[in-house]
C-alpha cells in the first residue's frame, strides 16, 4: 500500500478499533457475568425447590431419622438432560441417611444454624458445582437436633445459558462495529477520490502551465489548501513573467552593444588606415566596458534575488558604512570635480540588521546615480531615531519628474538624455532595500533641486537605534 493512501483511512480505522476492542471485551465480560447472575437466580430457585420438596419427605420415627422417597421423586431429584444432580441427607448424628457420601463443604467455620439455609458453590469429582444446604429443625418430634439436607447440581446448563446469551449480545455489536469500520474504510476512499483525480490532473500538467487548480468536486474541507496553492501558482506566473521579461530585456541590451561591436570590428578590419583601425578599437573597447558593467549589474541583480535564503545577517553601524562607502568614491568624485560632504544630526548609535555586503552595494549605487546623473554636490545624510534608521542621498542635479519617480525603479528604465547606464541601479536598490524591510523613496532634494533618495529601515525588535 502506498504511504500516502494509508494515513488517513489507516489512522481512521486504527483509532476506529482501538477504541471499540475494549469497549467489546468490557461488554463480553459485563454481559456473561449480568447474564450469569440472573440465570443463577432462576436456576437456584428449583434447587431450593428441591431441597424443600426432599425435606418434606423427612418423618422422625421413634427418635431415627427417615427419608421415604418414591421412585418418581428419587428420578426428578437425579434426572436432568445436561447436568448432574445429587443430594445428602445428614441426621443430628452425622450419619449419612441418603445421597452421596461426598459432597462439598458448606462454606463458614460455623455450621448452619436450625432452619438456616446456605447456596454456594464447590467442586465435586473435579466438576464446579452449585450447591443449597438447609439445616431442618427436628423441634417437634421425638429426636433433637438438626438435619442437614444438600441438594446440589453441576453447572454445565447455567454456563451454556450464559454463553449463549452473551454471544446474542456481543456478536451483533462485533458486526455493527465491523460494518461501521468498511463504511469508514469505503467512505473515506470515496471522499478521497476528488483528490486522486486533483492529484491525476496535476500530473499530467506540463511545467510551463501555472494555471489555477480547479475547484469544482473537491471537498470543502481541502478548499483553504487549494485556495493557497492558486494563489502561489499566482505569485510563481507572475515571478515567472517578470523573469522573462527581464531576460528578454536583459538580451535585448546586449543585442544592441553587441551589434556595435561587430560593425566596429568590421570598420576596423576594412580600414585603409591605421588611425582610422585604432579609433574602431577605441569604441569597441568603449562598448565592451559598457557591456561588462551590464552584465556585472545582472550578476549583481541575480544574486540579491537569490539572496533571501543566504542573506549573511549582523548588526551594522549604519553611519560606519555610510562614511566608509562615501570614502570608497571620493577619487572618482573629485576626478570629476563634485564635492561629497555629510550631514548628520547627533551621534547616536544607528544599527541596522543586515547583510554588510549588500547594503554597501545599495549605498554604492545610490552614490553612483548621484555622480553620474546629478550636479556637482553630493551629501550623504544620517538620521537615527526611535523610528529606526535613515540614509539619505541628495545632490543637487536635475532631479527625476514626480511622474517618473515610481517607473525608474523597473529594470532597464533609464530617462531620456541620461548618462550612459544600464537602468538597473534603482532596481538593485530596491530588492536589497525589500530584503531588508527597509523602503526606498524618491524626493526633490532640498530647495526642490535636485534628487534625495531616501532609505527607511525598520527599528530593531529590541528598541534599539
Ligand atoms: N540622482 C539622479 N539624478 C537624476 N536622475 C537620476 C538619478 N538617479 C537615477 N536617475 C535616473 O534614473 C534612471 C535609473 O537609474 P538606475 O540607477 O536604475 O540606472 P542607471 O544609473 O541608468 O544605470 P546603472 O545604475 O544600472 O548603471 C537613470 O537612468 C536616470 O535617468
Ligand atoms: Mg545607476
Amino acid at each position: 500500500m502506498r504511504r500516502s493512501s494509508s494515513s488517513l483511512r489507516r489512522q481512521l480505522i486504527v483509532r476506529m478499533v482501538s477504541m471499540m476492542l475494549p469497549i467489546l471485551i468490557l461488554l463480553w465480560v459485563v454481559a456473561y457475568f449480568s447474564s450469569l447472575y440472573y440465570i443463577n437466580a432462576a436456576f437456584d430457585r428449583s434447587l431450593v425447590r428441591r431441597t424443600y420438596a426432599l425435606a418434606d419427605q423427612i418423618e422422625v420415627v421413634r427418635g431415627q431419622v427417615r427419608v421415604d422417597l418414591p421412585v418418581a421423586a428419587r428420578e426428578i431429584l437425579a434426572f436432568d438432560q445436561e447436568d448432574l444432580l445429587f443430594h445428602r441427607i445428614v441426621d443430628p448424628h452425622g450419619r449419612v441417611v441418603e445421597g452421596e457420601l461426598n459432597m462439598p463443604k458448606v462454606p463458614g467455620k460455623a455450621p448452619l444454624r436450625s432452619g438456616e439455609m446456605s447456596i454456594y458453590e464447590g467442586v465435586k469429582d473435579g466438576q464446579p458445582v452449585r450447591v443449597v444446604a438447609f439445616a431442618l429443625s427436628l423441634k417437634g418430634t421425638s429426636a433433637a437436633g438438626t438435619v442437614m439436607i444438600q441438594v446440589g447440581e453441576t453447572l454445565s446448563r447455567r454456563s451454556a445459558i450464559a454463553r449463549r446469551a452473551t454471544l446474542a449480545i456481543v456478536v451483533p455489536m462485533l458486526l455493527m462495529t465491523l460494518t461501521a469500520v468498511g463504511a469508514i474504510a469505503y467512505g473515506v476512499g470515496r471522499g478521497l477520490e476528488p483528490v486522486r483525480r486533483l492529484r491525476d490532473r496535476l500530473l499530467a500538467r506540463s511545467a510551463f502551465d501555472l494555471s489555477p487548480v480547479p475547484l469544482e468536486e473537491t471537498p470543502a474541507e481541502m478548499r483553504p489548501f487549494l485556495d493557497e496553492i492558486n494563489s502561489l501558482l499566482a505569485r510563481l506566473s507572475e515571478a515567472v513573467e517578470a523573469q522573462s521579461r527581464f531576460v528578454a530585456d536583459a538580451a535585448h541590451q546586449l543585442r544592441t552593444p553587441i551589434a556595435g561591436i561587430r560593425a566596429q570590428a568590421e570598420a576596423a578590419l576594412a580600414a585603409g588606415q591605421p588611425d582610422q583601425g585604432q579609433a574602431a578599437l577605441r569604441r569597441i573597447a568603449h562598448v565592451a566596458k559598457n557591456m561588462g558593467e551590464l552584465v556585472q549589474k545582472l550578476l549583481i541583480l541575480a544574486r540579491v534575488d537569490a539572496a533571501e535564503n543566504t542573506l549573511h545577517l549582523g548588526r551594522i553601524d549604519a553611519r560606519d558604512l555610510m562614511r566608509e562607502v562615501a570614502m570608497d568614491w571620493v577619487p572618482q568624485a573629485l576626478a570629476q570635480g563634485v564635492e561629497i560632504g555629510f550631514d548628520e544630526t547627533g551621534d547616536e548609535l544607528a544599527w541596522v540588521v543586515g547583510d554588510r555586503d549588500l547594503l554597501r552595494e545599495l549605498l554604492a549605487n545610490l552614490v553612483d546615480n548621484a555622480l553620474r546623473h546629478g550636479g556637482r554636490l553630493v551629501t550623504l545624510g544620517l538620521g537615527a531615531s526611535t523610528e529606526g534608521v535613515i540614509w539619505r542621498v541628495s545632490d543637487n542635479g536635475p532631479g527625476i519628474p514626480a511622474s517618473q519617480r515610481e517607473v525608474v525603479f523597473a529594470p532597464f528604465h533609464r530617462l531620456s538624455g541620461s548618462a550612459d547606464g544600464a537602468g538597473l541601479g534603482l532596481a538593485i536598490v530596491q530588492r536589497i532595500a525589500r530584503l531588508h524591510g527597509a523602503t526606498v523613496e524618491l524626493e526633490a532634494g532640498s530647495g526642490g533641486q535636485g534628487l534625495t533618495v531616501v532609505v527607511r529601515f525598520p527599528p530593531l525588535p529590541d528598541g534599539g537605534g
